[in-house]
């Protein structure tokens, strides 16, 4: 529209539609060239520019457009572009409805004031009553510093409406910017939250403060850039090169989920080989002679799930567990997995609660849950017990006990002491528990075994001058032989069955074929007290 545009007869149809077209090309040009560029000159995309992104191609319907706020405080009513600082609606990802709300920086720095916030309770609502996932661009300067304790109430009901979908509809937060003060708190109520490299921050309070508070200097993105939330923190699931790379991610992740958690799961076509193929017999040469030898255990996920569908999640966080979404038999599966590579796959503190946190999202969405252990057992020191590794470790055994969807549990190698049980035991409530023949299960490794065990023949053998380490090794061996076996937690029916390598990934598809009917509850209650 120019300045020589006559301006509509609003006397006519053709006039009102006329002005409802000025309007809208108003509503979506509200930030203007120049603010537009200065978010391009950052690296960043614009709301809307996220949004067809993210969404199949047309597939957006806006809402609110003509939305403008009523505040007069600091003169704002100078200033009252039609739709705030976000940009709200329904759309499609792979053909199906999402709802999505995306921040606009370009206008009042994305600061959340009242219109911007009942926007967003609004499209959370119809999310929440259509079933769908709704998933939240993040792009914002926080509370809008004009409209006070409004802004902080609105703020307030959206964490409640976050509550509320929890365990009902996926949510996923994708930043795209900053994310200040109590404004974090949205993204953490949610199931995924997603950072773009160099350009998304979190943190509850900012370096300025913190210098004045602690006296730290700490830069903007050492504090609360993707790298530090995804590998130190824990608060995110994703590091993305950049917004591209986010929005695929987030495509794809949905490609897992149901819509909500009373719908069926997504379904592939699949064409599964029930028989066992020279592909699965690579499976039997993975798991090194020597238990102290690491493997890597995404080679083993990726030969008994459906071929190159493994999407893993969290991956920086506590290495030394992997989770992640496959499909098995074109069917979408959580993969939960102890990783030898890294900290020989101990569990600790971090690695028990982004575990605990997968299992439940699984569990209220139905997701059936696929375990592959190798679990020394728990990280020794006095850091685990003094931070809570008693009452933090505690939330997986919680997490897979009061889980009722389909658990299949495959022991690969190592499952010791406290750390076999809460990784997908039987005595937890899994369905299908295997072992491989390489499985050791018992209260501790061979070696630790010995020292308590064996004591006074490690004693006679030192007295005696013989070579204690050889001494040792033998003991440990029979140990392991003769206690930690698979066959006599078999002979128990303390696990299912024992089975190659080889014929894993078909035995995987028979076990969730057969439990696909599964139904299991818990005692009513208002809810359980995880130890938090
Ligand atoms: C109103 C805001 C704003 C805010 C930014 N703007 N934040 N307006 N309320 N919270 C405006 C700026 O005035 C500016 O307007 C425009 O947005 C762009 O901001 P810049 O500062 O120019 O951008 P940049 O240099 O990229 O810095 C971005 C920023 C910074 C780091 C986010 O703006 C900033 O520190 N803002 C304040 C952050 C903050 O403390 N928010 C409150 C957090 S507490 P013009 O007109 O100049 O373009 C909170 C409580 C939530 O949110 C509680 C929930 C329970």
């Amino acid at each position: 529209m120019t300045d020589e545009t006559p301006a509509p007869d609003l006397s006519t149809t053709a006039g009102k539609i006329a002005d409802l077209r000025v309007r809208y090309h108003e509503a979506v040009t509200a930030a203007g060239e120049a603010a537009i560029e200065k978010q391009h000159a950052k690296g960043k995309m614009t709301a809307r520019e996220r949004i067809d992104a993210l969404l199949d191609h047309g597939s957006f319907v806006e809402l609110d457009e003509f939305v403008r706020h009523r505040t007069h405080a600091f003169g704002m009513e100078a200033k009252r572009p039609y739709g705030d600082a976000v940009v709200t609606g329904t759309g499609t990802i792979h053909g199906r409805q999402v709802a999505v709300y995306s921040q606009d920086f370009t206008i009042f720095g994305g600061s959340l004031g009242e219109v911007a916030g009942e926007k967003i309770i609004k499209v959370m609502e119809l999310a929440i009553k259509t079933g769908v996932p709704i998933i939240g661009v993040l792009d914002s300067g926080g509370a809008r510093i004009q409209e006070g304790v409004v802004a902080l109430g609105k703020y307030g009901e959206i964490f409640r409406r976050n509550t509320a979908a929890s365990g009902v509809i996926p949510q996923i937060s994708i930043i795209c910017g900053p994310a200040a003060g109590g404004a974090v708190y949205s993204p953490a109520l949610t199931d995924f939250v997603l950072m773009v490299d160099k350009t998304s921050q979190m943190f509850v309070t900012g370096p300025d403060v913190i210098k004045t508070v602690t006296g730290e200097d700490v830069g903007m993105e050492e504090l609360g850039g993707a790298l530090t939330h995804n590998r130190v923190s824990g608060v995110a699931h994703y590091l993305a090169a950049d917004e591209n790379d986010v929005f695929d991610y987030a495509r794809t992740l949905l490609s897992y989920l149901p819509d909500n958690n009373l719908a069926d799961l997504p379904e592939y076509a699949s064409e599964a080989e029930l028989e066992i193929t020279d592909d699965d017999r690579r499976l039997n040469t993975m798991v090194p002679d020597s238990p102290n030898q690491p493997y890597d255990v995404l080679d083993i996920i990726d030969h008994v799930v459906d071929a190159g569908s493994f999407l893993e999640v969290q991956p920086l966080f506590a290495p030394n567990i992997v989770i992640g979404f496959a499909r098995v038999d074109g069917r979408s599966v959580g993969v939960i997995a102890n990783q030898p590579k890294a900290m020989a796959g101990t569990l600790n503190i971090d690695a028990g609660e982004k575990a605990a946190r997968f299992v439940r999202f699984c569990d209220a969405f139905s997701i059936p849950i696929l375990t592959l252990v190798d679990v020394p057992g728990y990280l020794p020191g006095t850091d685990q017990e003094w931070t809570g590794v008693i009452r933090r470790g505690a939330k997986l055994l919680y997490a897979y006990a009061e889980a009722t969807v389909p658990l299949v549990t495959v022991i690969t190698r190592k499952a010791y002491g406290g750390a076999y049980i809460v990784m997908g035991s039987k005595q937890l409530g899994a369905d299908i528990n295997l072992a491989w023949p390489t499985a050791e299960i018992a209260v501790m490794g061979g070696q630790g075994a010995v020292n308590i065990l064996y004591r006074n023949e490690i004693k006679a053998a030192e007295a005696a001058g013989e070579d204690v380490a050889a001494v040792r090794t033998r003991l440990a061996n029979e140990y392991t032989y003769n206690v930690a076996s698979p066959f006599l937690a078999a002979e128990r029916g303390e696990i299912d069955g024992i089975i190659e390598p080889a014929a894993t990934r078909v035995a995987i598809i028979k076990a969730l074929r057969a439990l696909k009917g599964k139904r299991a509850s818990l005692p009513p209650k208002k809810h359980g007290n995880i130890p938090l």
